[in-house]
């Protein structure tokens, strides 16, 4: 096993140059930094040809709701004068239930474009389900690698209802343990069946996203008279802040981006004890953190999804608030909606409450729910695995061992994440990677000014602040 394992790997240049559709060598300047905007732009489509492709696929054009019951009760407890109006982007009506439709209707229109016979991804979440539901639509093959299970074969029933939709649109789904040998894995499939490596972090799927910040520009511009003084965005991997922030821009939108994930603090992602300890399988910090601070841990020589470059403030909430949100908004408003949007709505209601009437937030997505999505589905499987649920102050509740669902709207109160350690530690984990010794070139710094949306001067302090081992 071990010599297969070596032997895999010692291809993975090669195997990885022929089944993304690109060479990601074109772009390097140095071991930091690379031509970001000319990867971006290399696959040639332009975002109106990108909002056509998508047309044809049945993605994009979801309706964008106004919240007014949510924001009334965000008033009731706001001080005189504040409580923003709250808007939602409905993307659960995207053929597979969310946003990343946008992202799978690029990457397999990629796949026909260039003659590949199928697609491969690695995911756990709604992505296999959009990769899926379009190489159905393409009649291309699709391999979905899952990390579902613990070690005692326990699955998250999110990731096992996710198992069942992929091969509902007829994909073939390899179900894994937690741990290292996803990786190992989708070589070995990619390289026999040379198939298209449809990456969640490929610069095609990432410029599928542009298409919900240029409809999210011109739709609150059609409604409100501009675009959104605030959008807020779940983040993971952080693709959906990528994209969704560039095509605000691409439309001349000033509106300020806010991320949020769901508080895992504490927990480890790829270990095998924590893997059932946690209510959300994406959308949290367990991703956010480690994605937003080095985006190249990805299984593409170069992330198409930087967040840092994008985002102006990084909200976490907790499980508990999340769940009382999503509830909030079923009964509210009659949209019964899945976990990862209404992170983003939990963190809206708490930054609506402090922003003067005349704002507008809009949570730029939902996702379906139903069946291991579901929030009693997911209680229950927390309980089962020893987690305590009570209601009550959800600022006392510790990852991985209670959830703490609030008793009144008022409580939910999102934290606030300090970019600037952020962006530390990306300068820290780019220069680890550079390799010991490796003097950041006057480019290098501006490249890490422009991937963290900081100054150079704000670089050079942190190199020479963590050269002196500050
Ligand atoms: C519905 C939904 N929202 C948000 C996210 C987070 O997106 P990203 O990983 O691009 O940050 C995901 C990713 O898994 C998702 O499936």
């Amino acid at each position: 096993m071990a010599t297969r394992y070596e032997a895999v790997m010692a291809r993975k240049g090669e195997i990885m140059k022929r089944a993304l559709g690109m060479d990601y060598a074109e772009f390097e300047w140095s071991p930091i930094a690379f031509d970001y905007e000319g990867m971006m732009g290399a696959h040639g489509y332009t975002l109106e040809q990108i909002r056509g492709i998508q047309r044809a696929a049945g993605v994009g054009g979801t309706p964008l709701l106004e919240l007014r019951n949510l924001t009334d009760l965000v008033r009731s407890y706001a001080e005189p004068g504040c409580g923003a109006r709250i808007f939602v982007k409905d993307e659960a009506a995207n053929m597979a239930g969310s946003f990343k439709d946008r992202r799978a209707s690029v990457s397999i229109h990629l796949a026909v474009e260039k003659g590949f016979a199928g697609v491969i991804a690695a995911t756990s979440g709604n992505y296999g389900a959009a990769v899926a539901s379009q190489a159905a639509r393409a009649g291309l093959a699709c391999i979905i690698c899952q990390e579902t299970f613990d070690s005692r074969h326990v699955g998250q029933p999110e990731i096992v209802e996710k198992s069942r939709i992929c091969e509902a649109f007829g994909a073939e789904v390899v179900q894994m343990t937690v741990g290292p040998e996803l990786f190992f894995h989708m070589l070995e499939l990619l390289e026999s069946t040379g198939y298209l490596s449809a990456s969640l972090y490929s610069p095609f799927g990432v410029s599928g996203i542009e298409s919900l910040g240029a409809e999210l520009a011109e739709e609150m511009t059609a409604l409100t008279g501009a675009p959104p003084t605030h959008v807020v965005v779940t983040h993971a991997g952080g693709g959906n802040t990528t994209g969704t922030a560039r095509g605000l821009r691409r439309l001349g939108a000033r509106t300020e981006i806010v991320s949020a994930s769901v508080d895992l603090s504490g927990l480890h992602m790829a270990s095998d004890t924590d893997f059932n300890r946690k209510s959300f399988t994406t959308g949290h910090t367990g991703f956010g953190v480690p994605f937003a601070t080095w985006p190249d841990r990805a299984d593409v020589p170069r992330n198409a999804a930087r967040s840092l470059r994008y985002m102006d403030r990084y909200l976490t909430v907790s499980q508990g608030e999340v769940f009382y949100v999503t509830e909030a908004l079923c009964k509210l408003e009659g949209l019964e909606r899945g976990p990862s949007g209404n992170t983003a709505m939990a963190a809206a209601m708490s930054l609506a409450r402090d922003l003067p009437g005349d704002a507008t937030v809009v949570v730029q997505e939902t996702e379906y729910t139903g069946a291991g999505k579901h929030h009693w589905a997911q209680l229950a499987f927390a309980r089962a695995q020893g987690i305590e649920v009570t209601l009550g102050d959800p600022a006392d509740s510790v990852p991985g061992a209670s959830i703490v669902i609030p008793e009144r709207p008022e409580q939910i109160r999102a934290t606030e994440v300090d970019l600037g350690k952020l962006h530390r530690s990306y300068v820290r984990n780019a220069l680890r990677h550079a390799g010991e010794g490796y003097a950041p070139t006057p480019e290098d710094i501006v490249f890490m000014a422009e991937d963290t949306n900081t100054s150079p001067a704000t670089i050079e302090e942190m190199v020479a602040g963590l050269s002196a081992g500050a």
